[in-house]
């Protein structure tokens, strides 16, 4: 039997689909697993989210340099980090249906924590557990698999076409380092900054936009002294939180942290912190932060045979920097925000699910209504409203008269609209509307001339 949870996690998926947020990607050939396809509002609301990491860690800093990387780069990047060999899942095969499962989340479902287990040991603990496949048949050995998805470029079809969809929009921004210290001098320490999409050929990708093939990844590479790295790792740890929290909308309730201990840690990084989210399904990683060293622009510097160093003028000494790496996927944060505001709740009669969006993600601002669709006088003049609006706040308002005015309110809160702009016959004669708080369902009547205001004011 389905849990609370789960079908909480239902009503969500169907919301979206239902109001234009998120599609099954490629739905009408029967939908590709781990693709997902953002409709108008999900567009507005990752919009949103995107422009306020951007706003937050690069406009309103002075020592981060955005920069937008190519999604295929040469396959030597990929051989310098060690992605060729190592960027593996531990994955088991069903003998009878051929279907592949992770073998780490096969034993976390049986009670047995796979933390820091080699592949043997994975393997040793499944057999000796004598585990099935979900399908109840019997598993093979368990063995790595590459989640890199290959491709080729040009017209030459040999091993040297080879080339990979980025995993981590991260290298782009290693690779850029030089670019960017030659072009704008920087002095420790900064940061390069990159939102882009990235490709990871999931074992079982799944729970919705949680686990994609094709994500998007909001990234930071920040170059700092190696003795500063455990003050600068705590600050980052801290931004993250303020962002998640008084920036996004996330409520701190749900937010918890998880270090990796050593075994669990890549092998290039110091130290990792999981910023968790308890979505429907548990608590799971939504933002990491990571201690990687001097690890990748060694590594590039080996590889390529060009430097990747910093000089530092008063030393007169060059070196690699360190680096602490804030990454986050744009889709954990909407999946997240969306698990976050949705409420079930009782209005009048009747009963309404909403979000509870933050007006700050929230897709469409506010909603402007002409009391009566069928009075010209009132329609005029909802239109003129919402023509002022639009000048200030584009797509991110909507002009409504389809059906009655509760169920105008209705389909606005499911959309986690939080202001409603009511156009009366009242506002014919001195200019006034009434304004309806999409939680409380209250009214004020407010002087057209202070909209904007209001509206610039709870974003
Ligand atoms: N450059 C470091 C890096 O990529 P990661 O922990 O593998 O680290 C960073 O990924 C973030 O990207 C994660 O915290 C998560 O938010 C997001 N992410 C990773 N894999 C994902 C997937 N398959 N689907 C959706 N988001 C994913």
């Amino acid at each position: 039997m389905a849990s609370e949870k789960d079908k909480i996690m239902e009503n969500i998926i169907s919301l979206a689909k239902r109001r234009g947020f998120i599609f099954q990607g490629s739905e009408i050939y029967g939908g590709l697993a781990g693709t997902w396809d953002y409709g108008p509002l999900g567009v507005g609301l990752k919009k949103n989210i995107r422009d306020l990491w951007w706003k937050t860690f690069v406009d309103d800093s002075d020592d981060m340099y955005g920069i937008d990387a190519a999604v295929l780069m040469n396959s030597k990047v990929w051989e310098a980090t060690g992605h060729v060999a190592t960027f593996t899942d531990p994955l088991v095969e069903d003998v009878k249906t051929k279907k592949r499962y992770r073998a780490d989340h096969l034993l976390e479902e049986n009670g047995v924590n796979p933390n820091g287990m080699s592949l043997s040991q994975m393997d040793a603990e499944i057999k000796s557990h004598k585990l099935k496949s979900p399908d109840g048949n019997m598993l093979g050995d368990v063995r790595h698999f590459n989640m890199m998805f290959q491709t080729k470029v040009g017209a030459t079809d040999d091993s040297s076409s080879v080339v990979y969809l980025r995993p981590e929009t991260a290298q782009g921004m290693f690779v850029n380092f030089k670019n960017v210290i030659d072009s704008f001098h920087p002095k420790l320490p900064f940061g390069l900054a990159q939102i882009g999409k990235a490709f990871r050929n999931e074992i079982t990708p799944g729970n919705f936009i949680f686990r994609l093939r094709e994500l998007e990844q909001m990234e930071i590479e920040y170059f700092i002294r190696e003795e500063e790295w455990a003050g600068q790792f705590n600050s980052w740890l801290g931004r993250i939180k303020e962002f998640l929290v008084k920036i996004i909308g996330l409520s701190a309730d749900h937010l918890s942290e998880y270090e990796h201990s050593d075994e669990e840690r890549s092998f290039y990084s110091k130290k990792t912190v999981d910023i968790l989210f308890d979505y429907p399904f548990g608590a799971k990683e939504l933002y990491g932060l990571a201690y990687r060293t001097d690890y990748d622009l060694k590594k590039h510097g080996e590889y390529s045979s060009v430097p990747l160093e910093y000089f530092d003028e008063k030393e007169g000494k060059r070196f690699s920097p360190h680096v602490i790496e804030p990454a986050v996927g744009v889709d954990r944060i909407v999946l997240a925000v969306l698990c976050d505001a949705y409420r079930e709740d009782q209005m009048g009669d009747e009963k309404r699910a909403y979000l509870k969006l933050s007006p700050k993600v929230a897709p469409i601002k506010a909603a402007i209504f002409p009391l009566l669709k069928n009075k010209p006088e009132l329609v005029n003049k909802a239109r003129d409203v919402y023509k002022l609006l639009k000048s200030d706040f584009h797509s991110s308002v909507m002009f409504d008269d389809n059906g009655n005015i509760g169920k105008r309110y209705r389909r606005q809160d499911e959309i986690g609209t939080p202001f409603c702009i009511t156009i009366d016959f009242e506002t014919l004669s001195d200019d006034t509307v009434t304004l309806r708080d999409r939680d409380s369902g209250k009214q004020e009547r407010i002087k057209i001339s202070e909209l904007t205001v209001l509206l610039k004011k709870s974003l």
